[in-house]
């Protein structure tokens, strides 16, 4: 496949040093029974390196994750969130911090968020590295946030594009039409 040139939006370096301040303030913010639960497939970079800097902040979170169908493309609405692949452990009575790549319209966080707290979650917090302001349809909001974009379609780091661009080492953008 012949790609297009993808132009950063954030560098490799950019984000890491985000992602460790991040992990500061979670840190700083949450208790010490920690479970992060991370979406798949989108957050599974951010979670790995997030994880890492956690360490580095001085906490031992526990790790597991969960994949939530997507209701198809990111700029369409409506449709059920139905549970892929389940986590494998409990997250009763632990303090859960759900990890994802980015916050559009709000309903994936949503239904996680949900799904934890009637699972017996002590708190649930969310982190995610991007957000889109003004693009909300649940009233939701994350308590940690990398950084707020401009409405474009991101890609890298994670993010996909029809499966594709996962494994960029930086976030561009690509414009869909
Ligand atoms: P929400 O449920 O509308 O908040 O959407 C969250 C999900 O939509 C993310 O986990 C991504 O999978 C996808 N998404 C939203 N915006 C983008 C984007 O700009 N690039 C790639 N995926 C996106
Ligand atoms: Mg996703």
């Amino acid at each position: 496949m012949k790609r297009p040139e993808i132009p950063p939006l954030f560098s490799t370096d950019e984000i890491a040093d985000r992602v460790a301040a991040m992990a500061q303030e979670v840190a700083k913010k949450m208790p010490s029974n920690l479970m992060v639960v991370g979406l798949l497939k989108g957050s599974f970079v951010f979670a790995a390196d997030l994880l890492r800097e956690l360490h580095l902040a001085g906490l031992q979170p526990q790790v597991d994750f969960l994949t939530l169908s997507s209701y198809g493309s990111a700029r369409q609405s409506g449709g059920r969130i139905e549970v892929i692949s389940d986590l494998a452990e409990s997250v009763a009575g632990k303090d859960v911090l759900i990890v994802d790549d980015i916050l559009e319209s709000g309903r994936t966080l949503h239904h996680a968020r949900e799904l934890m707290q009637k699972r017996g979650a002590t708190s649930v917090r969310i982190a995610v590295l991007l957000e889109k302001p003004g693009k909300r349809d649940m009233a939701i909001t994350a308590d940690f946030v990398g950084f707020s974009i401009p409405d474009r379609f991101v890609v890298g780091y994670g993010l996909d594009y029809a499966g594709h661009y996962r494994e960029l080492p930086y976030i561009g953008v690509i414009d869909i039409h």
